[in-house]
């Protein structure tokens, strides 16, 4: 069942309901200010950081779980209705909400009155815009009462939810004509503030939510619509809302349009007051003049249209598969972005008052992120490297606004600091940009501490060449991806953190899936240090490698698959010899993209392995079979029931890896296979099981042992989004940035036919043709036949022409 359709020309999902199985959600906002919304207008905003700078309130756990957020009523005689939906939950005549890229719109009908409502975040200011647009359809004049209303957060999210004894004390507004400031704690050390203001004259207005809504009342309900008025109110304290009235005449046929904008301001410190006691509005002012009218409105908007056209032509395939087209030309790509944007801090299911920026999973979202703005990439890499700690291991997150480490959870997962290797191999291999290598930056922030970023990579590799078990593996530490298998951890009392209980490091527990990591990504290093001239220390490095290869083919191979780890009482875990979790995919993916046992075909049985145990109809789970009890020794892992998260759900994120996976022994039907399973629109008609966004990843799906088999939870922040980029874009359809230049090696079925993809890279545009006409010619660039995959770069040239016939 489906609850929408994806409109791919204008690169939106379009929602035909207001009851999806869950709030389906967007986000807004491009860099700094950030907005979630719903399907039904939810969510919150906030600047830079979810957690110490949110604007409007959030309440977590509510029923229903999405009230609040963006609230607008049309008042038509007696009825009070919003084109959301909610507030008011008056059953509506027509609905539907589009979510597009950065922006999202509702158009509804009731009562012979339409309304459309736009919202997006304009590019470069700080601030949301919405646009209310009412028509009169029918025969009657039509005297309506329009009502906005957000709901104030105290700016520190955390705080705000709990320290009731000062936060119903403190609030503090002012209001000037259709501008309502919100200006608590800006009279002591805050120098940001907010506004919410309509760029029309005002009937009335109202900043006291009690007032608003009136006792006993919720948002659907409040008493000040009910009746038509606003009660001009000027909250002190308690709960502070900012809402607008405004009466509105229309003739049949009439339409009318509003620009309301949610903003937010920093004013240096030195210039906070404009007289004593009065704030500095002048910053306000010259934003709210800034998008004051209907065609300022329509060029901002018209501005982000344009600004995702460019990012969206650089990498644009044709084939004759449509969900193909849709996923990789809008949806993969945007998704990239947003977990660029959030990391794993603000979604539905991630509170934004919790972890940070993740160091492992900012270094794989910037995977898929590379070619879109590259700059940006380049200045993340540069603050996640500076968390590092001197001896290479590093903090495990950090919080945007300070980028400073997180103390509470610390270091000692030993997967992270082969990521920043990761990630940087692909900028280079994206950009050709090696200065970023000479780029001075610091161990733990400490100023004076910097070196080279090259500097930082190497001791990532020596970290985990310094820190092997007993048989010559990479040591687990706290954990390695899979967050749950903690080795070293030993909790027996409920509310310790699996995460940062016990000892971090412990000598015997080590990882096969880091020891995959370490030959990919050591190889990739070797390679950077060939291409910068460093050929000895590329010749020691891939000696490192070939150690470690050798270990993994000797010490983790169980004869059919890869074995998982090793435990602290090095004891195998993921092996035939255990009764449960016998087989995880983590290194199935992950061993064979680093070639290790391919002249033996490891490869090659660990995939069919993989269809053998792990293979849904939605992916491929992350283990069976799935732990029954609690195991002392493994962690949280066997802390879940049986089929959800890491306990033998489909944890999207590591599907691509055995796509990628299977290019990489020649596989293409199996590549193809495991991408579409668990690929968003290929689950489109399964609404109702799979119960998130269809045109999104989730990060798991419940596995076959669960009891609700099939549903996904935890969408839009998953490594997933890049990985499958990677992997799609890349591995299968074989366009591959490379340091030398872009490579063409492509991985299809022959079903999948003949495609075109064109791709900016490097300041030149590539017009590529794979031809599947079975002559097997491979290569030809501008009509001349090239030896091998490499497009030979010429300087200077803008564009090229490129055929590969397979
Ligand atoms: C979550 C974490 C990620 C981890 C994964 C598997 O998605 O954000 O860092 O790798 O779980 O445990
Ligand atoms: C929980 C989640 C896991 C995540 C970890 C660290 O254990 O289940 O997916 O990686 O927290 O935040």
């Amino acid at each position: 069942m489906k609850y929408g359709f994806f409109d791919d020309a204008n690169r939106e999902y379009c929602i035909t309901t207001p009851f999806t199985p869950l709030p389906w959600i967007n986000y807004l906002g491009n860099d700094g200010f950030f907005g979630l919304i719903s399907n039904t207008a939810g969510g919150y905003c906030f600047y830079r950081d979810a957690k110490l700078r949110r604007i409007t309130r959030y309440r977590y756990n509510n029923i229903p779980n999405d009230i609040g957020g963006r609230l607008y009523y049309i008042k038509d005689g007696n009825t009070v209705w919003s084109p959301a939906y909610r507030p008011a939950e008056t059953e509506l005549d027509s609905y539907e909400c589009r979510h597009g890229m950065g922006y999202t719109t509702f158009n509804s009908t009731k009562d012979g009155v339409n309304a459309k409502l736009t919202f997006f975040v304009p590019l470069g200011d700080a601030c949301e815009l919405h646009r209310l647009e009412v028509v009169n359809n029918s025969n009657e004049t039509k005297e309506l009462t329009l009502y906005s209303g957000i709901e104030w957060c105290l700016w520190n999210a955390v705080d705000d939810s709990q320290n009731y004894q000062r936060n119903l004390s403190i609030g503090e507004l002012e209001v000037i004509g259709s501008t309502i400031y919100h200006k608590t704690e800006y009279r002591e050390r805050r120098n940001h503030y907010a506004f919410f203001t309509v760029n029309t004259e005002v009937d009335g207005f109202d900043t006291d939510r009690d007032v608003f809504l009136g006792a006993g009342r919720a948002w659907n309900k409040p008493v000040q619509v009910e009746n038509g008025k606003s009660g001009n109110t000027v909250a002190s304290g308690w709960y502070p809302i900012a809402s607008h009235s405004i009466k509105v005449t229309l003739a049949p046929g009439e339409k009318k349009s509003y620009v309301f904008q949610l903003g937010y301001i920093e004013v240096p410190r030195d210039q906070k007051w404009e007289s004593k006691g009065i704030i500095n509005k002048k910053p306000a002012v010259e934003l709210i003049n800034k998008y004051n009218s209907d065609a300022a409105f329509e060029a901002a908007f018209k501005a982000l249209k344009d600004y995702w056209d460019n990012l969206l032509s650089i990498y644009h395939v044709e084939s004759k598969d449509e969900k193909v087209n849709r996923m990789v030309n809008i949806w993969h790509q945007y998704q990239v972005m947003v977990t660029f944007n959030m990391s794993r801090s603000a979604s539905y299911w991630e509170t934004g008052i919790g972890r940070g920026m993740g160091f492992r999973d900012s270094c794989q979202d910037l995977l898929g992120f590379m070619h879109l703005i590259p700059e940006r990439a380049r200045d993340r890499i540069i603050d996640i490297a500076s968390i590092q700690f001197e001896n290479g291991s590093t903090y495990h997150q950090y919080q945007p606004l300070t980028k400073r480490g997180n103390a509470d959870i610390g270091g000692g997962f030993n997967d992270d600091p082969l990521w920043l290797v990761a990630c940087t191999a692909a900028y280079i291999r994206e950009t050709g940009d090696t200065t970023i290598l000479d780029h001075p930056t610091p161990f733990n922030n400490v100023e004076g501490s910097e070196k080279p970023l090259m500097e930082h990579l190497r001791r990532s590799i020596n970290f985990t060449i310094n820190n092997k078990g007993p048989h010559g593996l990479p040591l687990i530490g706290r954990a390695d991806w899979n967050d749950c298998l903690n080795l070293n951890c030993f909790s027996e009392e409920p509310g310790e953190s699996f995460q940062t209980f016990g000892p971090s490091e412990g000598p015997v527990a080590e990882s096969v899936f880091i020891a995959g990591m370490f030959v990919k990504y050591g190889k990739e290093y070797a390679d950077i240090c060939d291409y910068v001239g460093l050929t000895d220390e590329a010749k020691t490095i891939r000696a490192e490698v070939e150690k470690v290869k050798t270990a993994t083919e000797e010490f983790g191979w169980d004869g059919e698959w890869f074995l998982r780890a090793y435990d602290a009482y090095g004891n195998k875990v993921g092996s035939n010899e255990c009764e449960e979790g016998k087989i995880f995919i983590e290194p199935q993916g992950f061993c064979t993209m680093a070639g290790i046992g391919q002249e033996k075909g490891f490869g090659a049985k660990a995939l069919d392995s993989l269809y053998k145990y792990l293979v849904n109809d939605y992916g491929i789970e992350i283990l069976a079979p799935c732990y029954t009890t609690y195991h002392v020794e493994l962690g949280e892992i066997s802390s879940y029931p049986p089929g959800y998260k890491e306990n033998g759900a489909i944890f999207t994120h590591n599907n691509p890896w055995c796509s990628v996976a299977a290019t990489v022994i020649g596989d293409a039907e199996k590549a193809f296979d495991i991408y579409k399973r668990s690929c968003p629109a290929f689950l489109e008609d399964v609404s109702e099981i799979h119960r998130t966004e269809p045109y999104v990843y989730s990060q798991m799906i419940a596995g076959r042992a669960a009891v609700h088999y099939g549903e996904a939870k935890n969408s839009f922040l998953t490594g997933t989004a890049a990985w499958v980029v990677v992997d799609i874009t890349q591995a299968i359809l074989g366009v591959q940035p490379t340091l030398q230049g872009l490579s063409i090696k492509p991985c299809v079925t022959k079903d999948f036919g003949s495609y075109s993809v064109v791709r900016k890279y490097r300041g030149a545009k590539y017009d590529i043709n794979v031809i599947q006409d079975g002559s097997g010619k491979g290569l030809v660039v501008d009509g001349a036949a090239v030896e091998g995959n490499l497009i030979p770069a010429v300087e200077g040239k803008k564009e090229y022409k490129v055929e590969f016939y397979i």
